[in-house]
């Protein structure tokens, strides 16, 4: 059976720490995994912008003997609605492996339906699961381990890295506090698959005093997430008060630490002096999206 990875409950929390594993390993040793050996090449469609995306994933496809074939969707058929199915069946008789940055989530279940190789999701308006394994492997190589310690999200609620930070960040035995003003919290349907997969604590609020208060990390993300541009005004204004600045990460464990998927927009959901103080760990984390997409690659070409 072809495996994907569209969301961050497709792989089971076993594996999870498995890949994490393997990806503290390859970071390590970065030549050590030729599973595209051939090479064979993996396909990368945007439909929305990228950088760190996709540069790790042609890095890491490179490294691991393979050829990374970027499609921006907009000068390919697929704008001209040619249907996700007829591409999904093109592609899969010449790639190894498919990753898209789409808009639904809904595309990635159709082309995974029509796929047999592998598809993974390289972000969608519901998830961003490559980016918490990267954000995960982050986590575990400062502290050691990621169960039982505390994570608290703030700002808007309802994206996808916050949807990926409830679902990833339960599988891997965290405490998950997301603090958002009401209209940007997570739905109850992501609430409650945390709360099935969670070992520790999960917390909805709008309190980011209470949220911070001793966790361990400290994230944020942009207000504007990609597609929602036309509401930038109204959501920086509603969004004001979930600013991490440096009186509310004093809230947080004396050794917490700041992560941020980036791109960031300092002033916004973060200031300059938290991103760019001692405890940010962002470069790194940005960093480990190569080797922990090299990592769930590599999973994926073994069992699939
Ligand atoms: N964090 C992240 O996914 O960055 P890009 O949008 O640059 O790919
Ligand atoms: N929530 C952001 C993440 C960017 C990597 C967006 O979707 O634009």
């Amino acid at each position: 059976m072809t495996r994907h990875f569209l969301k961050d409950d497709d792989i089971s929390p076993q594996e999870q720490a498995k890949i994490l594993d393997h990806a503290i390993a390859l970071k390590k040793d970065r030549f050590s995994d030729r599973s595209f050996e051939g090479p064979k090449t993996v396909a990368m469609i945007f439909d929305k912008t990228s950088t760190r995306t996709r540069v790790s994933f042609s890095v890491g496809i490179s490294e691991m003997g393979g050829f990374p074939l970027v499609i921006d969707s907009q000068s390919s058929q697929m704008a001209k609605s040619e249907s996700i199915a007829d591409t999904a069946k093109v592609l899969t008789r010449q790639v190894s492996q498919i990753m898209w940055r789409t808009y639904e989530q809904s595309n990635l279940d159709e082309m995974a339906k029509h796929s047999t190789v592998p598809v993974i999701s390289g972000l969608s308006d519901d998830y961003h699961p490559c980016q918490l394994l990267a954000d995960l492997q982050t986590i575990k190589e400062h502290f050691g381990k990621t169960e039982g310690l505390t994570v608290a999200y703030v700002g808007d609620g309802a994206n996808n890295v916050a949807n990926s930070y409830l679902i990833a960040g339960a599988m891997a035995g965290m405490n998950v506090r997301i603090a958002s003003p009401e209209g940007y919290q997570p739905s109850g349907e992501v609430v409650n698959r945390a709360k099935q997969l969670a070992s520790g604590e999960i917390l909805v609020n709008s309190d980011p005093a209470e949220a911070v208060s001793g966790a361990d990390v400290v994230t944020t993300d942009t207000w504007v997430s990609m597609g929602a541009e036309t509401e930038k005004a109204q959501r920086i204004g509603d969004l004001e008060p979930y600013r991490v600045d440096e009186n509310l990460f004093s809230q947080a464990s004396p050794e917490a630490v700041f992560l941020h998927c980036l791109p960031a927009y300092r002033g916004n959901e973060v200031t300059a002096g938290v991103i760019d103080g001692e405890r940010s760990l962002v470069w790194q984390q940005a960093e480990n999206r190569l080797h922990a997409q090299k990592a769930i690659m590599s999973f994926l070409a073994k069992n699939s």
